[in-house]
């Protein structure tokens, strides 16, 4: 089975992620960069708060979504912003051609609860009225905005949910 990760990451602890998931699932790794750069600035984190949770989509440098024909399977990883997927991930999901695909998600977010959150839900909710067939929801706990999750706090979650 031919799988790509396809994935956004501000602050690396989703990149860390993605590259563990994809060494697991002998994956390809596509990497979502929007055209704007974001600051840490706290007018730049409330702007990219709000746009998460109005549903934002943003432009990319290159969306790898017209390359997905050749996958059966796409794991696809979102840091989470005011409890949903992040803006760049929403344009790679609207432009992909989902029917038929195997989904797996992964989102990384700050809070340890982890607990099921609603931009999940209707990204699923989304993929699933196209035709993919999501099946695994991984849920990482990374780290507090800008800093960077290790690589075993994520490698240990991932271990026990895939
Ligand atoms: C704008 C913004 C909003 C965030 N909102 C949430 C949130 O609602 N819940 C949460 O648990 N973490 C939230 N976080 C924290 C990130 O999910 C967390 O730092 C994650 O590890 C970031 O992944 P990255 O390093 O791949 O960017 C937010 C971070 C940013 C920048």
């Amino acid at each position: 089975m031919k799988t790509a990760v396809v994935y956004y990451s501000l602050d690396g602890s989703t990149r860390e992620a993605a590259f563990v998931i994809a060494q697991k699932l002998d994956a390809d790794v596509f990497e979502l960069q929007e055209v704007k750069k974001r600051s840490g600035k706290p007018l730049s984190f409330m702007a990219a708060a709000f746009g998460a949770l109005i549903g934002k989509k943003s432009r990319l440098k290159e969306n790898p979504a017209d390359k997905m024909s050749s996958y059966d399977r796409i794991c696809i990883g979102s840091p989470i912003w005011a409890s949903r997927t992040v803006p760049a991930v929403n344009t790679f999901l609207y432009a992909l051609k989902a029917a038929e695909k195997e989904i797996i998600l992964f989102t990384v977010q700050a809070d340890p609860n982890t607990a099921p959150i609603e931009g999940v839900k209707r990204i699923t909710r989304f993929l699933e009225e196209r035709g993919a067939k999501v099946g695994n929801v991984l849920r990482i706990h990374g780290e507090s905005p800008g800093k960077t999750a290790s690589k075993g706090h994520l490698a240990e979650q991932i271990e026990k949910q895939i």
